[in-house]
């Protein structure tokens, strides 16, 4: 099935200058960019999105780190692009995560993960439309 889903490349890639390298693997597994931007998050914005986790340990940190740097949100599309895009991502906990996927590659721990992607249909329609209008993207 043809889907969208929703990535984030986190402040600790960015600011390692990892972005195009973990462009090029969405891309090498056949994902392709269909909207991308690089944008700083503000408090608000990052307790937002995250605003599942709130009331857990690692919220408030979660958020700091959030917006620690710039960040750059993509949507991803593709077959099975929710799943597929997870397996590139590997496990959330690095030490987990399977040889060869970016978290093992270059996450440095379970906060500082590099990447986020959605882990649902539900999930994926709430993230793009927290970023990106409709018109924003390109899936002609
Ligand atoms: P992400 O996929 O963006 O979704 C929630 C984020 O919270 C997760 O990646 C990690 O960055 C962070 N996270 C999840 N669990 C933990 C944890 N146990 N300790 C620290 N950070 C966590």
């Amino acid at each position: 099935m043809l889907e969208t889903t929703f990535s984030i490349i986190k402040p600790d890639a960015v600011s390692r200058n990892l972005t195009g390298q973990i462009i090029s693997r969405f891309e090498a597994q056949g994902l392709k960019v269909v909207a991308s931007k690089m944008l700083q998050l503000t408090q608000a914005q990052a307790e937002g999105f995250y605003a599942e986790h709130k009331g857990r340990d690692f919220y408030e940190p979660l958020v700091a780190y959030m917006i620690s740097g710039p960040i750059v949100v993509q949507v991803l599309a593709g077959e099975n692009a929710i799943a597929l895009n997870r397996q590139i991502m590997g496990a959330t906990n690095p030490e987990k995560a399977d040889m060869g996927t970016i978290r093992k590659d270059f996450a440095l721990n379970m906060r500082e993960n590099s990447v986020h992607g959605s882990d649902s249909p539900a999930s994926a329609a709430r993230e793009i439309s927290y970023f990106f209008s409709q018109t924003e993207l390109c899936l002609r």
